[in-house]
Order: structure tokens, then sequence, then C-alpha cells
């Protein structure tokens, strides 16, 4: 049982626009490492949603580039529950740049389905902080029109 786990904890794991058509592998690969997805949601953002989501790097040198790519085409976004759940996710990853990802970490879902420095796969949440600001921005608990968001998985 994951409640026997006592860092059994939750990280928003995002597939970019560049991955969408490999979900397939990325989920098996989520799935093999002992993860469990408890939410999922296709959707495109658009710029002013990209821009808030990534609102950290604003200033940044690349934050054009980026905006660019996430919003020219859609994305999933998953809830994702295991051990250590935030850098256990992070370090399936691999490196931020998919470039470096296949020389330093080559099984990485960056290395494996990722291009370069932007288009890179996957998101991984930075921080527990992060992952309740970025789980709140994909499945809001106020549920908006539509069924509401009442599943559980009652395992962890
Ligand atoms: P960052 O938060 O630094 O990396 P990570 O996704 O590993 O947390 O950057 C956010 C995204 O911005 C990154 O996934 C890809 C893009 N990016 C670039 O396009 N160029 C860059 O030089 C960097 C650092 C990031
Ligand atoms: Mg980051």
């Amino acid at each position: 049982l994951w409640s026997d786990i006592a860092t059994c904890s939750v990280t928003l794991a995002m597939i970019k626009p560049d991955a969408v058509m490999k979900m397939g592998s990325i989920i098996e690969a989520i799935f093999d490492t002992g993860f469990i997805i408890t939410k999922a949601k296709m959707v495109q953002l658009n710029r002013m949603e990209a821009m808030d989501f990534y609102s950290e790097h604003q200033s940044k040198s690349f934050f054009t580039d980026l905006i660019n790519f996430m919003t020219s085409g859609p994305i999933i976004a998953l809830e994702v529950i295991g051990d250590d759940a935030v850098s256990s996710w992070r370090k399936l990853l691999g490196p931020t740049n998919s470039c470096v990802a296949r020389s330093e970490s080559p099984g990485s879902i960056r290395a494996r389905f990722g291009t370069d420095g932007t288009r890179n796969a996957a998101h991984g949440s930075d921080s527990i902080a992060s992952a309740a600001r970025e789980l709140e921005f994909f499945f809001p608990s106020s549920g908006g029109r539509g069924p509401k968001n009442t599943a559980r998985f009652t395992d962890c």
C-alpha cells in the first residue's frame, strides 16, 4: 500500500506539445517507475495561461520561445503520486536540456522523447509548493462547469 510509504506525495507532471504523440510510452515509463496517475487532462494553453504557468521565467531571454512552444499544440497535465513524487519525477525526467539529458541520463524521459533545451518533452514541479500551485492551475478545486472533481485515490 502507498500508505505504508511515509514519504508518499503528489506532483504535477505535464507532457508538452512535442511529446503528446508519444504519450503511451511516457505513461508506460511513469507506471514502470512505480508512480500512480490520479488525474489527467488534455488541454491547449492560450498565451495568457502559458505566461501565467511560467510566470517565474517572464524576464528570461528564452521566455518568448517557451511560450510559443507551449501554445503550439495540446499538452497533457497529470497528477502523479508516489514515493517522494516531486524529486523522483524530476529524476525520471532528467536534465532540463534534452541534449544534456542524452549524455548525462540516457534512460530519462527528456533524453528519450525530447529534442533540445526548449522542446524537452515533459515538465515536473520543482518543489512541494510549486506542485500545489501547478495542480490547482490545471485541476482547480472549485471545479468550474461540468462534473466536479470528486474522484479520490484512497490508497495513498
Ligand atoms: P526551468 O524551470 O529552468 O527548467 P525545468 O523545466 O527543468 O524546471 O525552465 C522551464 C522551461 O523553460 C524548460 O523546461 C525549458 C525552457 N527553457 C528554455 O527554453 N531555455 C533555457 O535556457 C531554459 C533554462 C529553459
Ligand atoms: Mg522549472
